[in-house]
């Protein structure tokens, strides 16, 4: 098994971590977590460190941890949903790792998140249109990325299953020699 990393990226809500927590497993690779790494190093969560240091020191801790993380292998890494916004960081986990983008759609990540307060940018009373703007905003970003898989409806083990499948097609990419899988229509 080549030895680049694995980067699980994608919108808030769409399973990152726990895909790749369970994918680490699977692989018997180790797993890390940035968000749960910030929160670690910080001593805060997520939502204190951009209440009390703001977003930008956030966006340079982002930074920091994927140039560290990049010039690490073996891993599975599950990005923050707006880490590979920056072209600075999309550039240096797609040159270093195979990144997979996950998915949802917009009605089912409202779900899984109306729930949720951990999520900072997310904490406003109008956060349904926001999570549909910032979604908006982030698609041609995220569709920069070479790989996708949706997660409508699908357990985790179900997302691990295809990315499995994906990564056994990347190894052995067959007569076109060249594999790119398509983002889900929204
Ligand atoms: C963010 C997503 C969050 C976290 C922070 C900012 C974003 O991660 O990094 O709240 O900009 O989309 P999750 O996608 O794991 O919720």
């Amino acid at each position: 098994m080549e030895k680049r990393n694995i980067v699980i990226t994608g919108f808030m809500g769409t399973g990152k971590s726990a895909v790749g927590k369970e994918l680490a497993r699977r692989l018997g690779r180790p797993f890390v977590d940035m968000d749960a790494l910030i929160e670690e190093r910080e001593g805060r969560t997520i939502s204190q460190i951009f209440a009390e240091r703001g977003e930008p020191y956030f966006r340079r801790l982002e930074v920091e941890i994927v140039e560290e993380l990049a010039a690490r292998q073996g891993l599975v890494i599950a990005t923050g949903g707006g880490t590979l916004i920056l072209n600075q960081n999309r550039e240096r986990m797609t040159a270093t790792g195979i990144v997979i983008c996950l998915w949802a759609n917009e009605d089912e990540l409202i779900k899984r998140l109306a729930e949720d307060t951990s999520r900072p940018l997310l904490d406003r009373p109008d956060k349904e249109a926001h999570l549909r703007r910032l979604l908006a905003q982030r698609r041609a970003a995220y569709l920069r990325l070479p790989y996708h898989v949706d997660t409508t409806g699908k357990s985790v083990d179900q997302v691990v299953d295809e990315i499995l499948a994906l990564l056994t097609k990347l190894r052995d990419p067959g007569p076109t020699g060249q594999h790119r899988s398509a983002p889900p229509r929204q």
